[in-house]
């Protein structure tokens, strides 16, 4: 009798050690968050646009302003300490489809950036293609952190317009020139995952 009941109760411990186990299972193994598989990109382009940083006396080239400093800095030039910690600068940048400056742009790149790390240089992306060219008629609109020295740096196509109606995907952004405080390139690869 007493060798019954033990061994009801062993069953017993092994039905909860296994309904336990699974439960744990499930929620490490991934098995209730199921990647889908990426669909395949639809179209891929890479382009380039140029920010020309006002600096006081550059107004006839620049294309971006800073527009908010922190205080005990000025509009004019960026922030000296922390990084540029705190500055945004609105940009309207000639876009080109290769790295030369002087390219007839196929479009402007507009929106903001502003430096948001105080021990290393790194900034936040908002910004839209505006594209009117033969090729290309419409916007495409990111958004993303940009850790600026990290080669290759993620952002987020989060939508579009025209050409571009509705697009989703990722654009790995790296910065192909760099002139001290005053130029930088932006080389933009754009792979796209939706289409219509
Ligand atoms: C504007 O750019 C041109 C060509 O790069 C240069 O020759 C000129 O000095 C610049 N003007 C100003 C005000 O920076
Ligand atoms: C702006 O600040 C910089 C230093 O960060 C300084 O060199 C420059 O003279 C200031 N400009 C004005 C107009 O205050
Ligand atoms: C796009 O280009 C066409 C033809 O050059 C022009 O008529 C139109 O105004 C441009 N649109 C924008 C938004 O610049
Ligand atoms: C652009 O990015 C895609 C996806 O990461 C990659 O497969 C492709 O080789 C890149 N193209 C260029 C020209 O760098």
């Amino acid at each position: 009798m007493a060798m019954a009941i033990k061994s009801n109760r062993f069953v017993h411990l092994c039905f909860l050690l296994f309904v336990v186990s699974t439960v744990l299972l499930q929620t490490t193994d991934g098995r209730s968050w199921k990647k889908r598989p990426l669909r395949q990109p639809c179209r891929n382009m890479v382009l380039y646009f140029h920010d020309v940083i006002y600096n006081g006396k550059n107004a006839m080239n620049a294309t971006s302003t800073l527009v908010g400093a922190p205080r005990g800095a000025n509009l004019t030039l960026l922030y000296g300490k922390d990084n540029h910690f705190g500055d945004l600068a609105v940009f309207d940048d000639p876009i080109t489809l290769d790295n030369n400056f002087h390219s007839p742009p196929v479009g402007r790149a507009q929106g903001f950036y502003f430096y948001d790390m105080k021990n290393t240089f790194s900034a936040w992306l908002g910004f839209t293609f505006v594209l009117n060219s033969t090729d290309h008629k419409g916007t495409i609109t990111f958004g993303g952190a940009d850790p600026i020295l990290t080669k290759y740096r993620d952002i987020s196509v989060v939508g579009g317009t025209g050409d571009f109606l509705m697009t989703r995907g990722i654009a790995t952004v790296n910065t192909d020139s760099y002139e001290g405080d005053v130029y930088f390139r932006l080389r933009v690869n754009i792979t796209l995952y939706e289409c219509y």
